[in-house]
């Protein structure tokens, strides 16, 4: 297995990054006091925050990929703009997860091949289904999960480091969650109805995938701390992720003709 690792410049690449995203050396960095935790709770975290750098960093190439798809379908310019400029977001929020990793102590270990980082899409798709299939895993759905998840870690969170990342992770997710929405209301009119069918079984598909995450115990990490206050959720946090599947992605998703199979999400519940 090939470890995840991040790489760092400095100088004037991060000037660049900081003056589009300013704030981060206002928060308070070396406030964390993790005595004050069981181990447990501190491991738990670090296993946490690893895996949302990573995601982070998952989120950036999925957006970049929709980028270059929604340039080659001609999409509105001002939209393929947003898409692009989310791809910084991702990335500023790779810089705040890692960094706020290395103060819980540092990453647990994670393999991952990046060459696979980009999204997987139908073979053979044309630009403007392949733009639609990634818009609607990475925005509409993975997206629309992430806005709760944190939500509620934010509304547990008792560290004014863990409460300052996640307010300006939030502050972006919102929108993240729209750019799909926004691309079906230009798209959807070229859409066949075979396509269409096609994004539901697709939406309904990543769907699945998440759904361990508000599934009790679906990891069978049974007994698992929860890290409360430094970031982690609860059975508060899953309640309002599988809300979101319904609120957020398939009563949405229905408005554009993408009707994900009613069973297929009762299975999920
Ligand atoms: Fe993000
Ligand atoms: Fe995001």
């Amino acid at each position: 297995m090939i470890p995840f690792e991040l790489s760092w410049r400095g100088g004037a690449t991060e000037a660049r990054l900081h003056k589009v995203r300013p704030g981060i050396e206002t928060l308070p960095w070396g406030s964390l006091d993790l005595a004050r935790y069981p181990a447990a709770h501190g491991i738990e975290a670090r296993r946490i925050w690893s895996n949302g750098v990573f995601t982070e960093y998952a989120s950036a190439a999925a957006f970049s990929a929709l980028t270059t798809s929604m340039l080659a379908c001609g999409a509105p310019v001002d939209l393929i703009a947003m898409s692009a400029d989310i791809v910084v977001d991702e990335l500023f929020h790779v810089e705040l997860s890692a960094r706020l990793t290395m103060e819980l102590g540092g990453a647990v270990p994670l393999g991952f091949d990046l060459a696979a980082i980009a999204p997987v899409t139908t073979p053979g798709a044309r630009p403007l289904m392949r733009a639609a299939e990634i818009a609607v895993t990475t925005s509409c759905v993975s997206e629309s999960l992430s806005v709760p998840a944190m939500a509620r870690s934010r509304a547990l969170a008792g560290e004014p480091l863990i409460k300052g990342v996640l307010d300006r992770l939030l502050a972006d997710e919102g929108p993240h969650a729209r750019l799909g929405f926004w691309f079906l209301d230009w798209a959807n009119e070229q859409l066949t109805d075979t396509e269409r069918g096609q994004l539901a079984r697709i939406a309904g598909e990543t769907i699945e995938v998440y759904a361990p995450l508000w599934q009790e115990d679906a990891d069978g990490c049974g007994g698992c701390p929860l890290p409360t206050g430094l970031g982690g959720h609860d059975a508060v946090g899953r309640a309002a992720l599988r809300k979101a599947v319904d609120v957020a992605i398939a009563t949405p998703l229905a408005r554009y003709g993408i009707a994900i199979d009613r069973d297929r999400l009762a299975a999920i519940a």
